[in-house]
């Protein structure tokens, strides 16, 4: 069974039932990628437009990959060669993109509530790729996955969040996405990095990093999003690395079977040291693998299971 919704645009749309589901599709998936042939005729017929106007490597590349081997049509379309550099406006080149006829555009844009507006512009579903501030659904749900395959479970879990939390949409997917399956949040980071109000979320607060991992059974880094800085929010790199950089000196107070997670890119030597990002406790390439299995359940379940049209 497919969702009954058109769009995919935040997880804080979404009912609890509806982040299970996707989950143990993109379970079920995940076997695709062993297969000496990685092709199956899921969405054979349906063409699906990754409309992306903001730098992509991990998000961009597994969709493109999802919808190929779900045998769909993946037309990549990024800011550079579309014509939204000639001053086209992005809702016209949404329906531009419409009028061929695509099942699934899939976008990412600096703007906050883009992807909402194609939703209500375009008749083909729209998955949010990304939107500014706002939130990175398909991250979220994919970090997800990564707990509730290493854990076994995600009800009764603690997370901590920590870095630049008040310009992350990954932040926001995860807080939402964490507290509708029954997880802890706390977030850490400099002060002037925490969104006033946050609580409100239904997340704690922590000062120091080192409060923050202690006895959690997740630490997620974030990076510094300095393309969505207005002003300096942090003394130095220097500083922001030695408060809170996730340092194996760092790590001490820590349970022994940790998970450490980061959506990527990573800054080594800023939110994380290199033996941390490439050791034992770390899931960050898991969490890219399973994010080719996520985009494979979000699309099969939008445009395949129920055969939605443009
Ligand atoms: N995590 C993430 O969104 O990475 P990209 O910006 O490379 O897609």
């Amino acid at each position: 069974m497919g969702l009954t919704r058109k769009d995919l645009l935040a997880i804080r749309d979404l009912e609890p039932g509806e982040i299970q589901t996707i989950l143990d599709t993109a379970a079920s998936m995940k076997e695709i990628a062993s297969r000496e042939i990685k092709k199956v005729p899921a969405l054979r017929g349906k063409t699906v437009v990754n409309l992306f106007l903001e730098p992509s490597t991990r998000t961009r590349t597994s969709f493109e990959i999802a919808g190929k081997w779900l045998s769909a049509d993946v037309i990549n379309v990024s800011g550079s060669s579309s014509s939204v550099v000639k001053g086209e406006t992005l809702v016209d080149t949404a329906l531009n993109i419409q009028a061929m006829s695509p099942n699934c555009v899939v976008v990412r844009h600096s703007a906050s509530g883009a992807a909402h507006m194609l939703a209500r512009a375009l008749r083909c579903s729209i998955v949010n790729a990304g939107d500014g501030m706002h939130e990175h659904p398909t991250q979220a749900l994919l970090d997800l996955l990564t707990i509730r395959e290493k854990r076994g479970h995600l009800d009764g879990l603690s997370v901590a969040i920590v870095g630049d939390i008040a310009h992350s949409r990954v932040a926001r997917s995860n807080i939402a996405g964490m507290r509708k399956m029954g997880m802890s949040v706390t977030v850490a980071g400099p002060p002037t990095l925490i969104p006033p109000g946050v609580e409100e979320l239904g997340v704690k607060v922590a000062r120091r990093l080192e409060d923050a991992v202690r006895d959690v059974d997740v630490i997620m880094m974030l990076r510094l999003q300095h393309e969505r800085m207005s002003a300096n929010y942090i003394p130095s790199l220097r500083e922001y690395s030695r408060l809170y950089g996730l340092s194996l000196e760092k790590l001490r107070g820590a349970r022994d079977d940790v998970l450490i997670m980061h959506p990527g890119p990573v800054n080594r030597g800023v939110e994380m040291a290199p033996e941390v990002a490439d050791g034992p406790y770390s899931v960050i390439l898991d969490q890219v693998a399973n994010g080719v299995a996520v985009r494979m359940a979000v699309l099969y379940l939008l445009i395949g299971a129920k055969g939605a049209e443009a």
